[in-house]
């Protein structure tokens, strides 16, 4: 692929591997054609990990080195995302620069609604895509100037890198000849006409078409199918001719999805209106088809997509329903056959014979009285398969609404698109009637979502049958936009010194122009070998045999390394348990490492992983649900309780008492790069260097000797930047990290791998009983929390304790219980993710809540619940910690008057009240979160500082950086310190020769600790110059360091940071775990579409107390990255298991996280002004974590909006809505009468579910 190629060949290692399967953008390049007949050149972004080199004979190909460089000259997209802030570990930058780039090669004037669907199909997982959105709002027209544009780079064409020459002198030769190219395997032929092309057919009926290769190549990257010979046509010019004819246009097969919506939009505009109904449908499915690299690759409906005849294309429903025909061809001649129910056979099955190829497809116009429109349902509104899909047409008598002529095709309900045939023979002869529904799904489905999908067939024909009847049906659109209220420095701070202000993430630029060095980049080593670890395929099972023989044999494999090979330790201990890094004698899920293969490439490395045999003798008792764990008493200890005044009595006082639980899922970190290691060994006294992606590089030191028998001083861990670590880059990259040590080799995983082995945050099950008074007031709660923790302990037990020193979120609940247990199961196991264990136990007090105001009647904000029992003065907390809420009252004051919340709640009832199957919602949430570890020992950090006689500084400190900005910060923290600008310090890189015994950086804690530590080391070297400074007071920072150079004054000093002595005693159930609490308040509203549960966010405030910002971009970067993170959370990631315990979801294909389409449309994000916070660095206070919580702002507004339309469907009161609340889950809640009917005619049978309820 070209990825491989231009990061391992070409050594230009900007272009990103994210995901390898075109679903995250990371690895987006530009690709140019230049057309002989109109002498364009034509630009494509597209991805790189999809596309065959083979396939680029002629084309120019432009990186994101290519655009610009810090060296040269920086690009104006380079620039803008840089300093409008949107790149925070800059993983996904490239990428986004280089789909902007495109965007503007092509249209150097783009609208907003441009730029958002030319970023559609890249992802990131930390800036919340505002700042992105912002930075590259500023190349368009009549939008709000945000930044001066005097402050950038302007656009300059000239600045562009010129097509080459040669390539269009090659193009207008039109060389067609056969292109042959030979792999180690496999034969890639490129024929240069059509009948070469069906002779070619004929010769190897089994050899696949490649054309967008986003179908065949990820069968053969992702499901191991090998193909000896690929027979690429994108030489064939027959397979790209379009032509119009009055009866509709005819479309070569070979045409990109981007190609054949340009060539709609200008039938749109050639034709009559009434003719074109089909195209408008087909139109609007494409531009939902992919990102624009997807669509920018993929052939049309010709070829790949309808060839792949897989159950949920896009195209092949409105295909089917709107009348289409293809041509299909072979040497044995042409045949036309209509794309209809006979056309699709089941699943990636057609007619087509295996020497057949689709040459074209007709589009016919659509006759009058004749009505077409396309529908789809997915996970999310861009970038997403489809969940169900429908081509819908009616052909209604002249005059009349009789209807002559029906066809409805849906996807995503069996194994290939079905027609509701038996529906529209009822229908014909008649008036416009309603559906009932014929689709059956079984109980286990592949897919799952049964009831669901059932429903969304009925309710799309109910929306076509509102469309054909002319009704609008419309969901809310704009543009997104935000107001951000930073702060001001304090009176009297001098200009030069940084602390306060907006600085910009200090390797930004390097980011965006893909010189910024990840783990993965690192220039390859002499002899490098690469590991490709193997997984257990069972949940719970004896090991009988491995044998490697076969894998040992192939070429290039070196060794395959098991337990035994291990010469050291072979397990780690966490919390009392030992966790073994390779499985030797028994298995306890899918997805447990059990060997490693080392081999001279990757591909290599591969192919012997999957020729290693593991023989297993299955175990019976497998537990994979909590429930099962609960029954099973299968539990990690202690398990932790932690109860203040007596709940019974509460319950007993109460008025009146309430029961109810709710389900929060796990979440999958996605940092978009995947765990990756080069382990370096020096040759001399055992010595190893180890380079990684970790958080916490001294634990990964101690990990690697213990695994090798050597003492740590033998090891050094070096980490330069994470792409992004969220907590998933503690215990387990340590493991991996060893396991590559042992055979000293360079792991980087692959997408599906990381997120089968390296686990997630944890789901957890919240039961609760709450008592209270007619007036609100909550007398008692009583909690139990069960978190499924997977196979093996890592951080369980710790995510248990937080999750009870946090269950009391914002409320001071006189009686106050909660119990927590870790379940343990044959699942992956869970571990550390960014608030660990406060986003699941915070959304269970929130429920509760929720609960009390619905048993009331009253809306949980109306002189709300939240607040009658929000904590409002000096109190304690459960475990008598004493805290002063006041800064939570204010932002919780300042948040309900900047959203205007009372006043858009009459807006909303009013709104709801108008419409039947649209509904708003509306909620507000507190957070108070406590910063620092309750282990006091990991609260210390140190530093390291050296000044060069050149008067630059390098600073060393044991935080990483992943993208949180904690260097910039350290930047700023040394500059004030030593009162020289930022431009002098650098700061390398985190490692454990420069700083040992260092801390992880998390916990919300990495600049408090860190940041002191360096405060420390440069306060102790600015003393040390005083004396010279004080002799020659107008002398420059340089002179000073020459003279103290000369004088013999040590110019490195190590700071120390001891940290607060935090604690907390299970026993007495009381400590001070906490070091101070980060408030925040969020507040959101959404607009539901009840038929499908598709929602938007209409608009966000956020208000939080972080003391005095050190650095309030940075500070707000993660602010919405964090809320982001958790509107994913709460609203749309879902992991998925088989009944197995198999992961289904490996991947951004099957796993979706937030997408620029899910950002809140109006997204404010206020810093409480006058606030102080003694407790840290230069009164700040910690921010990674706590506004994940805040997400959850948009669950419970999609709760209020449900909470109206089962008012309709006359339901009040409290119900279980689980997270995340899924378009499934928030359309079933709706109770509208199509999930009634399906409900109804629900065949559950004994069958298992498709997907466990864990
Ligand atoms: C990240 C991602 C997102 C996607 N999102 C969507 C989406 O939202 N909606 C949707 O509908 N699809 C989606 N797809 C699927 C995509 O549209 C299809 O994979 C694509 O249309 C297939 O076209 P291709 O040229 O890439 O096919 P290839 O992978 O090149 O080929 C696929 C198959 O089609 C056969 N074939 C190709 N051309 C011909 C021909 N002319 N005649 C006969 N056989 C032929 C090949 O032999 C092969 O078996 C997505 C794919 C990816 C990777
Ligand atoms: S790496 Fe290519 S799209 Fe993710
Ligand atoms: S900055 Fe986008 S993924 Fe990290």
């Amino acid at each position: 692929m070209l990825l491989s190629f231009l990061r391992k060949n070409l050594r230009l290692t900007g272009t990103k591997y994210g995901c390898g399967g075109g679903g995250c953008g990371a690895c987006t390049v530009m690709v140019s054609r230049y057309d002989p007949q109109t002498k364009n050149i034509n630009h494509w972004s597209v991805n790189a990990c999809l596309l065959p080199v083979c396939q680029l004979h002629g084309a120019a190909v432009t990186t994101v080195e290519g655009i610009g460089s810090t060296k040269t000259k920086l690009h104006p997209v380079q620039e803008r995302i840089a300093k409008a802030h949107g790149s925070q570990c800059g993983f996904c930058t490239p990428g986004m620069v280089m789909s902007m780039y495109t965007l503007l090669r092509n249209n150097p004037q783009p609208t907003m609604e441009d730029v958002t669907e030319g970023l559609a199909g890249n992802l990131c997982r930390c800036t919340g895509y505002r700042p992105i959105v912002d930075g590259y709002r500023t190349f368009c027209e009549g939008q709000p100037e945000l930044f001066s544009k005097g402050d950038l780079l302007p656009l300059d064409p000239t600045q562009d890198l010129i097509f080459p020459p040669e390539l269009m002198r090659l193009a207008e030769v039109k060389d067609q000849t056969t292109q042959r190219f030979c792999g180690e395997r496999m034969t890639w032929i490129s024929p240069g006409s059509l009948n070469e092309l069906l002779q070619l057919k004929a010769d190897y009926p089994q050899a696949p078409l490649v054309m967008g290769n986003t179908n065949i190549g990820l069968d053969m990257k992702f499901k191991g199918i090998f193909h000896p010979v690929i027979i690429s046509p994108t030489q064939v010019p027959e397979l790209f001719k379009v032509t119009q004819k009055p009866e509709g246009v005819c479309v070569g097969a070979g045409c990109s999805m981007s190609f054949l919506k340009s060539v709609l939009e200008r039938s749109i505009n050639d034709f009559p209106p009434e003719s074109t109904h089909m195209f408008r449908a087909l139109l609007q499915q494409i531009k939902l088809v992919g990102g624009q690299q997807i669509r920018n690759v993929a052939v049309s409906t010709l070829g790949g997509n309808i060839a792949s005849a897989y159950p949920n294309s896009d195209l092949t429903p409105i295909l089917a329903a709107g009348r289409c025909t293809l041509v299909a061809l072979s040497k044995d001649g042409r045949r036309r056959v209509p794309i209809d129910k006979d056309f699709f056979l089941g699943f990636a099955k057609t007619v087509l014979k295996p020497d057949e190829i689709v040459l074209s497809v007709f589009i016919p116009a659509s006759r009058p009285n004749e009505i077409v429109h396309a529908f789809r349902h997915a996970p999310r509104k861009e970038s997403a398969l489809a969940t169900v899909n429908a081509g819908m047409r009616v052909w209604f008598n002249e005059n009349s609404n009789v209807v002559k002529e029906i066809s409805i095709y849906y996807g995503g309900v069996g194994a290939t698109i079905l027609s509701a045939d038996r529906a529209c023979q009822q229908i014909v002869g008649r008036y416009r009637v309603n559906l009932c529904c014929h689709i059956k799904l079984g109980p286990s489905a592949p897919g799952g979502k049964v009831d669901f999908r059932r429903s969304l067939t009925l309710s799309l024909f109910f929306k076509f049958n509102l469309v054909s009847g002319s009704a609008i049906w419309s969901f809310y659109t704009g543009k997104i936009m935000c107001v951000l209220c930073v702060q001001n420095v304090l009176e009297g701070q001098s200009a030069q010194d940084p602390v306060g202000r907006p600085m910009m993430h200090r390797t930004a630029l390097s980011q965006a122009t893909g010189e910024a060095v990840y783990c993965d980049d690192l220039p390859q080593t002499d002899g490098e070998l690469f590991l490709v670890i193997v997984t257990s395929s069972r949940p719970h099972a004896k090991i009988t045999h491995i044998d490697f023989s076969e894998a040992l044999k192939l070429p290039g494999v070196v060794d395959v390394i098991t337990a035994k090979d291990i010469p050291g330790k072979r397990f780690r201990t966490f919390t009392g348990y030992d966790e073994e890094l390779l499985a030797e004698d028994e298995v306890t899920c899918v997805g447990q490492m059990v060997c490693a293969v080392v081999a001279d490439s990757k591909a290599h490395a591969k192919r012997g992983a999957a020729a290693v045999k593991i023989s297993y003798e299955d175990l019976q008792d497998r537990i994979f649900t909590v429930e099962e764990a609960i029954e099973k008493e299968s539990f990690f200890l202690p398990r932790r309780q932690i109860e203040r005044g007596d709940v019974e009595k509460g319950l007993r006082e109460a008025e009146q008492v309430y029961e109810g639980e709710i389900r929060i899922g796990g979440q999958e970190h996605f940092y978009l790069e995947t765990q990756s290691f080069l382990v370096i060994p020096i040759g001399e006294e055992k010595e190893m260097k180890v380079y990684l992606s970790t958080q916490h590089p001294a634990f990964t030191q101690e990990a690697v000797a213990e695994t090798l028998g050597i003492p740590s001083n033998r090891v050094s861990c070096h980490v330069k930047r994470l792409g992004g670590a969220f907590g998933g880059k503690v215990t387990k990259t340590a493991i991996l990290a060893s396991i590559t040590a042992v055979a000293a080799s360079n792991l980087a995983s692959i997408r599906g791998e990381d997120m089968l082995i390296t686990g997630g945050r944890h789901p957890v099950w919240g039961i609760y009983k709450v008592g209270f008074m007619k007036d609100g007031r909550i007398t008692a709660a009583d909690f139990q929390y069960y978190a499924n923790a997977g196979n093996v302990v890592d951080e369980s037990v710790l995510v248990a304790e937080k999750i009870l020193l946090h269950l009391d979120n914002a409320y001071n609940i006189p009686n106050l219980r909660g119990r927590s247990a870790a379940c343990k199961t044959n699942l992956p196991s869970n571990t550390a993710f960014r608030g660990f264990g406060v986003p699941q136990c915070m959304l269970v007090v929130e429920s509760m809540i929720d609960d009390v105001a619905l048993k009331l009647g009253r809306l949980p904000e109306e002189v709300s619940i939240r607040e009658i029992n929000m904590y409002k003065e000096v109190s304690l907390t459960h475990y008598k910690m004493e805290f002063d809420p006041e800064n939570l009252v204010r932002c919780w004051n300042e948040c309900m008057k900047k959203a205007d919340f009372r006043q858009r709640r009459q807006g909303i009832d009013l709104f709801n009240q108008q419409n039947q199957f649209k509904k708003r919602g509306i909620a507000i949430v507190p957070i108070k979160y406590g910063i620092g570890f309750a282990e006091a020992f990991l609260n210390q950090a140190a530093a390291l500082v050296h000044i060069y006689k050149d008067g630059s500084v390098l600073v060393s400190h044991g935080g990483t950086e992943m993208g949180q900005g904690i260097h910039t910060k350290v930047q700023q923290v040394a500059s004030r310190e030593l009162n020289i600008p930022t431009s002098l310090i650098h700061i390398s890189e985190t490692s454990t020769q420069c700083v040992p015994n260092t801390c992880p950086s998390a916990a919300s804690f990495g600049t408090d600790a860190n940041g002191m530590a360096v405060k420390d080391a440069c306060q102790i070297l600015y003393n040390r110059l005083e004396p010279i400074r004080k002799k020659n007071p107008k002398g420059t920072w340089q002179n000073w360091i020459i003279t103290a150079f000369l004088q013999k004054i040590s110019l490195s000093a190590t700071g120390y940071y001891r940290g607060h002595d935090l604690d907390m005693d299970w026993e007495k159930q009381e400590g001070k775990p906490y070091a101070y609490f980060t408030y925040a308040v969020g507040c959101s509203e959404v607009e539901l579409d009840c038929l499908t549960g598709e929602y938007r966010t209409l608009r966000t405030d956020i208000v939080v107390d972080i003391g005095r910002s050190i650095n309030p971009s940075i500070d707000i970067g993660q602010i919405e990255g964090a809320f982001m993170q958790g509107l994913g959370l709460y609203t749309m990631e879902e992991l998925k298991f088989s009944p197995s315990g198999v992961l289904y979801t490996r991947g951004p294909s099957q796993y979706k996280i937030p997408s620029f389409c899910d950002v809140p449309l109006k997204f404010n994000v206020y810093l409480l002004a006058g606030s102080s916070n003694p407790h840290a660095i230069y009164s700040s206070k910690g921010i990674g974590e706590p506004t994940v919580f805040l997400g959850s702002s948009v669950f419970f507004a999609i709760k209020d909006a449900v909470t109206a339309a089962r008012k309709d469907a006359g339901l009040t009161g409290p119900f279980q809505l689980n997270s995340p609340a899924t378009p499934e889950r928030a359309c079933l809640a709706c109770a509208t009468h199509f999930t009634q009917m399906v409900r109804d005619e629900s065949t559950s049978g004994p069958a298992q579910p498709w997907a466990l309820n864990i």
